[in-house]
């Protein structure tokens, strides 16, 4: 879903810094990495989490973005700066995380866990790398919650008519969790918390808010419409934006410990 390069350089620039980076410093801050610690940022997308965690971790941490899209990855810087640690990439399936045993201080995932297919592989995996007591932080959103922009995105794509550009496109719901989900999935770790999270996107215009839709799934479809199909979504959309340029939205921050 996440292959195109167009989509992850898009997603860095107009998504990223208004939609994911405000989650990337709230997790940082809920799951602290101490100076030194080895960090995995699971299906870390263009690096947000990586990037708040490296600051965390310190010059001689170690941090390391790992996700299946190697184009999203091209997107992660590898030097976030002198007093942050270096950010490694590492291309693998969060289901099989080439790295040892016990061998992690901290993973992260954030809205990366709906995405993935085996997800109790994927937290078997997070907890096998992590040392014991090493901590785990993750967010996703909230199923059955409107979630802008990307339930507006979809809904405009929708109403052009298009074939659904993958699967599930349609069901909003499938990049969101619920808390019993959460919990299950939980349940091999200790310390276990979930907590309801609210924040409110603060988009530094309008066109970025539209422009937005070309870092999803949805974006490839969305450009190859006919332009007289293509200028009507862009229309809908930026009145949609115009009129609600700072949507709250809920995401599930969960805590616990291997
Ligand atoms: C919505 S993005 C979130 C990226 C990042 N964590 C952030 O907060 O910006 C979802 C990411 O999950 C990745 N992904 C999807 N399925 C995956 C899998 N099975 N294993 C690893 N990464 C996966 C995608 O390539 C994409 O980069």
């Amino acid at each position: 879903m996440f292959q195109s390069d167009s989509i992850a350089e898009n997603y860095r620039r107009y998504l990223s810094p208004t939609v994911f980076d405000p989650w990337a410093r709230l997790l940082v801050e809920t799951v602290i990495p101490a100076p030194g610690d080895t960090v995995l940022d699971v299906a870390s997308g263009t690096g947000a989490v990586a990037r708040a965690a490296a600051l965390a971790a310190g010059p001689t941490g170690r941090v390391i973005a790992s996700d299946l899209s190697a184009g999203m990855l091209a997107e992660v810087s590898s030097n976030a700066g002198l007093k942050s640690a270096p950010i490694e990439t590492l291309e693998a399936a969060a289901t099989a995380i080439p790295l040892e045993d016990e061998s992690v201080d901290v993973v992260y995932c954030q809205h990366g866990l709906p995405f993935v297919r085996d997800q109790r592989t994927a937290l078997t995996e997070m907890k096998r790398v992590l040392r014991p007591g090493g901590s785990l932080g993750i967010i996703t959103w909230v199923a059955g919650m409107r979630l802008e922009p990307f339930d507006s995105y979809g809904d405009v794509l929708r109403e052009e008519g298009p074939t659904e550009p993958f699967p599930r496109a349609w069901d909003f719901d499938s990049v969101k969790m619920t808390r019993a989900q959460l919990l299950k999935h939980l349940a091999g770790f200790e310390d276990v918390t979930v907590n309801t999270v609210s924040i409110r996107l603060d988009w530094p215009s309008v066109d970025d808010a539209v422009a937005g839709i070309l870092g999803t799934p949805y974006g490839p479809v969305f450009s190859s419409l006919l332009p007289e199909r293509h200028d009507h979504a862009l229309s809908v959309l930026r009145d949609w934006m115009t009129a609600s340029p700072h949507p709250l939205v809920t995401a599930f921050v969960a805590t616990a410990r291997a």
